[in-house]
């Protein structure tokens, strides 16, 4: 048994590490052929692509995919720390699965991803759902299989947990969910300790992968006719830092923009390393795309100074500008805390009026929860619930009012638009623009999921785009 321990989880210090290959252990592959998994991901890309590792180590084992946990031999949850809700959500499928187990006490119960490197999360599983199978972290989701194996063989619980990061693994399968968009890890962990989150205490210390590494799963990409590609990592400007002197994130756009693949997002940027040079290779090339996730979280300076953000209202602002500045037709969106311990009404006015100004294109607001073992969560917080949810109301219209006035200025210009999917109405379909919006179009004539065509917008809506094919 390994457990979760938050003291060693924050410590930072830099430890070598190897970089290994992925092999399967060939005496369990199809072992468990006939099996059904049910496999429930909650949180970020990042657990989404984990989950897409998780699914192809579980279809070597023999498992095989049912979406009705009720039917599965396996129901696994790969869970997410960052707010409260998630965290309910997660204990809240435990309770189904509890009354599922009663009647088929042979069903196998695994819990993994962020909330499994939470000390308490662990300690509640030991005391109270004794029936939860085995839990393994984020550090050693490639131990997966042997678990499981352990856990089947043994009949006891397995909880197998690292506190801090272990090898670098390369080559772990993968069965992505999409066929034209795919997630690659560029950076793991993070290490700028914003004093509301949870995340460096659950993805360890920022740990670059080598370039060829990355270079060479995007190459596989493209020649396997995917159109798009997401660089993952939950601060992506830090990328290289830790492991080069002079190749850094805007180096590797400009590599991974070479291979020629026809679209490249990243995800997520922080302001405080977003460097000149960045900018510059995202205006440069066509294929890199002009849409910035820019998180902000507060628009008051006081705030962001105890939020640990490293950067005030007026530096945002000025890299928000130049970025509007030299690269064409950028689009932003943004993250935004209301709440946070201590924030007065001007301090959220100072929010709004920002908003009021940057007229973001997409914005995703939270209510602070306050998180164990973070410095915040021992702050005094005297705004009430209500007082807390009011603002965030408020902050809603003003950020919905600027998606609808973005969207309206698109009506009547050609997009290019990536189709996703058929919809159930006859001649429609949808697909995301360039910069990430959501298109409903009509064709006359049929099209190829996975095309990239032109679509003229003929309506906008706060949420999405309403177009026809431009032939
Ligand atoms: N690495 C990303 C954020 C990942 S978490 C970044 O730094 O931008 C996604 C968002 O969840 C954050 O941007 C923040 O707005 C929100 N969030 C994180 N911790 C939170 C907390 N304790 N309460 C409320 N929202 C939180
Ligand atoms: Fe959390 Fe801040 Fe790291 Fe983002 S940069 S994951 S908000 S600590
Ligand atoms: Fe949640 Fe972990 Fe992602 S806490 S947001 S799943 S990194």
């Amino acid at each position: 048994m390994r457990l979760p321990d938050y003291k060693e989880a924050r410590t930072r210090d830099v430890r070598d590490y190897k970089t290994i290959q992925f092999k399967f252990d060939e005496k369990i592959k199809n072992k468990y052929l006939g099996k059904k998994y049910y496999l429930k991901t909650y949180g970020c890309q990042m657990n989404e692509h984990d989950s897409e590792n998780i699914r192809a180590l579980l279809e070597n084992i023999g498992f095989s995919e049912i979406d009705d946990y009720e039917k599965a031999d396996l129901i696994l949850l790969n869970t997410c720390s960052i707010r409260e809700n998630a965290h309910n959500k997660a204990f809240g499928m435990l309770g189904r699965i509890k009354h599922l187990k009663e009647m088929r006490p042979e069903v196998l119960v695994g819990l993994c991803g962020c909330m499994a490197q939470e000390a308490s999360v662990v300690e509640e599983i030991l005391t109270d759902y004794k029936f939860v199978n085995f839990v393994f972290g984020t550090h050693n989701l490639y131990d997966l299989p042997e678990i499981i194996d352990k856990a089947i063989e043994t009949n006891k619980q397995q909880i197998e947990v690292l506190s801090r990061e272990a090898d670098m693994v390369e080559g772990l399968p993968v069965i992505r969910a999409n066929k034209f968009k795919a997630y690659i890890n560029i950076i793991y962990g993070c290490n700028k300790f914003c004093t509301y989150c949870i995340v460096p205490y659950t993805r360890g210390r920022e740990r670059s992968r080598k370039k060829e590494d990355i270079l060479k799963e995007l190459e596989e990409l493209v020649k396997d006719g995917y159109k798009e590609v997401t660089l993952l990592g939950q601060n992506v400007n830090a990328y290289g830092k830790d492991l080069y002197d002079d190749y850094n994130l805007a180096n590797l756009l400009e590599d991974v923009a070479k291979t020629g693949i026809p679209r490249i997002r990243f995800t997520t940027s922080h302001p405080w390393d977003f460097t000149d040079d960045m900018i510059e290779v995202i205006a440069k090339y066509p294929n890199i795309m002009s849409s910035i996730h820019l998180p902000v979280q507060s628009g008051s300076s006081s705030i962001l100074k105890k939020m640990g953000r490293r950067y005030t209202r007026e530096s945002y602002l000025e890299l928000f500008d130049k970025m509007k500045k030299i690269i064409p037709n950028v689009t932003i969106s943004t993250d935004i805390i209301v709440g946070f311990p201590g924030e007065t009404e001007e301090d959220f006015e100072e929010t709004l009026s920002l908003v009021e100004y940057c007229k973001y294109d997409n914005a995703f607001t939270f209510i602070f929860s306050a998180r164990e073992g973070t410095p915040a969560c021992k702050l005094e917080d005297n705004t009430p619930l209500k007082e807390k949810e009011d603002r965030l109301q408020r902050l809603n219209e003003v950020v919905n009012k600027y998606f609808l006035e973005n969207n309206k200025k698109l009506e009547g210009k050609v997009l290019s638009v990536l189709v996703e999917g058929v919809s159930e109405k006859k001649n429609m379909y949808y697909g995301y623009s360039e910069t990430n919006k959501l298109i409903n179009f009509s064709s006359d004539e049929e099209i190829e999921v996975g095309s990239i065509v032109p679509v003229h917008i003929t309506n906008a809506k706060t949420w999405s785009l309403d177009g026809k094919i431009d032939r």
